[in-house]
């Protein structure tokens, strides 16, 4: 027994891989291993050697058993262990690359769109002063946007911007005429979420001052914009709107994309769709800012981006660009 057990600690202690403490395993406590046949013998042994050859056969047996986890520990954690559980001839794991959201290509895009007419990206703040997002923007005192329901507002009086119009304000303040600005970002309401509304949702602003300017600039810009975003064949049409921050305001449509304004559920049978709110510069907003309005002029428009992106990429629920499924967001790699 002592020499089996001497045997079993030399053959375990030699054994450098998985393989060989198999090999050992099999050569000492396999079927026809030493010790299983030592045990074997234990019925030709005399009654009276009996009880001591027992025990001397249940400590080889537990000492083998340590050897064996033993051995086994120490070849699962050596280097050459590791080494042999990469199976090189495996085809390799793709590394899984991300994208852009939709939401941030669709503002890159209309951002590009606006570049290559002259305009360069402004940002602003998303926590605003209401002298920014409404005084300044000649905003009413009693205007329902203002109202605390619609509108997030901070102890400290400041507001979560409602929209992006309030970089117009920053941006003149901050600037001398001539400006061509386009400020994409992320927008605040208190509204109810649906298919369509979202308490967070982004628009891009773009503005525009300089000597006489009119109202074909703006309609040609934002002419140049539908054609680039959705192709030549698109009309827009302009509809007169209230602002308080333009004048005259009006309601921008582009051509329905989903029925090339033939009429469908989408455009509610009128073949047009409402893209944006637009207007010239009201005289009020450039004495905010101290431009003179005698000199200068100017147009504005905001844009919301979700729903540029919804129309061009058949989205039926704003609420998808929100809850991050990438079954969702794969779509737009
Ligand atoms: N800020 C307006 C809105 O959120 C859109 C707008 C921007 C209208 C610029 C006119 C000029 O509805």
């Amino acid at each position: 027994m002592k020499q089996i057990v001497a045997d079993a600690e030399k053959a375990f202690a030699d054994a450098k891989d998985e393989r060989a403490v198999e090999d050992a395993r099999i050569a000492f406590l396999g079927r026809k291993g030493r010790l299983t046949l030592a045990t074997g013998m234990m019925k030709s042994i005399p009654k009276e050697e009996k009880p001591a050859a027992g025990k001397a056969l249940n400590e080889a047996k537990k000492r083998l058993a340590q050897l064996l986890e033993e051995a086994k520990k120490r070849v699962a954690s050596s280097p050459d262990a590791e080494n042999a559980a990469i199976d090189v001839t495996l085809p390799g794991r793709k590394p899984g690359i991300g994208a852009k959201h939709p939401i941030t290509a669709m503002i890159d895009e209309c951002v590009a769109i606006f570049r290559r007419m002259g305009f360069i990206a402004a940002d602003g703040p998303e926590i605003e002063t209401v002298f920014n997002n409404f005084d300044a923007l000649n905003t009413p005192q009693d205007h329902p946007s203002r109202d605390p329901r619609d509108t997030f507002y901070f102890d400290d009086g400041r507001l979560m911007r409602t929209q992006t119009s309030p970089v117009q304000i920053r941006v003149m303040k901050s600037q001398k005429p001539p400006v061509r600005i386009v400020a994409p970002g992320r927008c605040f309401r208190r509204d109810t979420p649906d298919a369509t509304h979202s308490m967070n949702f982004h628009q891009i602003e773009g503005l525009y001052v300089d000597e006489n300017v009119s109202l074909a600039d703006l309609k040609s810009v934002l002419m140049e914009f539908a054609r680039e975003m959705f192709g030549e064949k698109v009309a827009i049409r302009m509809r007169p709107h209230f602002f308080p921050f333009t004048e005259p305001s009006v309601e921008c449509d582009f051509t329905c994309v989903m029925c090339s304004g033939k009429g469908c559920s989408i455009c509610k049978n009128s073949g047009w769709l409402e893209i944006a709110g637009a207007g010239m510069v009201d005289p009020a907003v450039f004495e905010a800012v101290g431009y003179d309005p005698e000199k200068w002029s100017g147009f504005a428009f905001g844009m919301g981006i979700e729903r540029l992106a919804m129309i061009k990429h058949g989205v039926s629920d704003i609420r998808y660009f929100y809850e991050n499924d990438v079954r969702f967001l794969r779509q737009f790699r």
